[in-house]
């Protein structure tokens, strides 16, 4: 199937994404990831504001359409069935996802602004494999070292309070009005997203087989 994600910073939409990829066996399509490999890439000649992604994400603003349009372009058509995470952010980018592809199912993961910014700012990372830990909630068995590789846990750039703050507001400036616009889609469904992963995840995996 083709699936998009959406919901705010922190909602959980990559967290479920694996689960979706794994169980479907469809391609996890995330811009974030993409971006996040490619920080540093150069983009001075294509008339943005500043020259790399990294300069846009640190602070938590959108960085370019352009730039994240031949990203998801890319990916797509490589990819048979896909869980599309973290795109589109904006109306134009729905627009010109509009012409990429259609969409089965359209799952919209909400979650209340206070949850967002706890999960966000004691979110920890594996610089190694990617997992995500919590401060509080899902420790690692020995301090600051990831279970699965031995990787060194990190803080994401963009999950300080300042720019978490930023991604949320950003979030409901640009992408909340793109939910609106799928909402009388055919396959769109809403999930609770403020209840325990696993909970959340039965929820999405009984949204996906009532629409396939
Ligand atoms: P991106 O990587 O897409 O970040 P985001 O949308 O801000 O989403 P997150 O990864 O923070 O959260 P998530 O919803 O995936 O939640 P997660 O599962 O990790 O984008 C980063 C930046 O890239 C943007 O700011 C922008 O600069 C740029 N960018 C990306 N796409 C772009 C685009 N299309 N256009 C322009 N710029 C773009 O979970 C979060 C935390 O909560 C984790 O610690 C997790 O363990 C925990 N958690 C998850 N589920 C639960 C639960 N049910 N209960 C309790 N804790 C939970
Ligand atoms: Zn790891």
């Amino acid at each position: 199937p083709k699936l998009l994600i959406m919901g705010p910073p922190g909602a959980g939409k990559g967290t479920q994404s694996s689960n979706i990829a794994e169980e479907y066996g469809v391609e996890h399509v995330t811009t974030g990831d993409a971006l996040r490999s490619n920080k540093q890439m150069d983009l001075s000649d294509m008339d943005t504001e500043y020259d790399t992604p990294a300069a846009y994400m640190d602070a938590g603003d959108l960085v370019p359409d352009q730039v994240v349009n031949a990203i998801v372009e890319k990916a797509l058509t490589e990819a048979d069935g896909f869980v599309l995470d973290g795109y589109p952010r904006n109306p134009a980018q729905a627009k010109e996802l509009e012409d990429m592809t259609d969409l089965d199912i359209v799952l919209a993961v909400s979650v209340g602004r206070d949850e967002l910014l706890t999960r966000l700012t004691g979110r920890r990372v594996c610089d190694d494999c990617g997992t995500n830990y919590h401060a509080e909630y899902d420790q690692p068995e020995e301090d600051g070292v990831c279970d699965g590789c031995g990787g060194e846990l990190i803080q994401r750039e963009d999950d300080t309070r300042e720019a978490a703050e930023n991604r949320l507001d950003v979030y409901e400036e640009n992408t909340e009005p793109v939910i609106e616009r799928y909402r009388g889609h055919d396959g769109f469904v809403e999930i609770d997203g403020e209840q325990a992963p696993d909970a959340v995840w039965s929820d999405i995996e009984q949204a996906i087989d009532d629409h396939t």
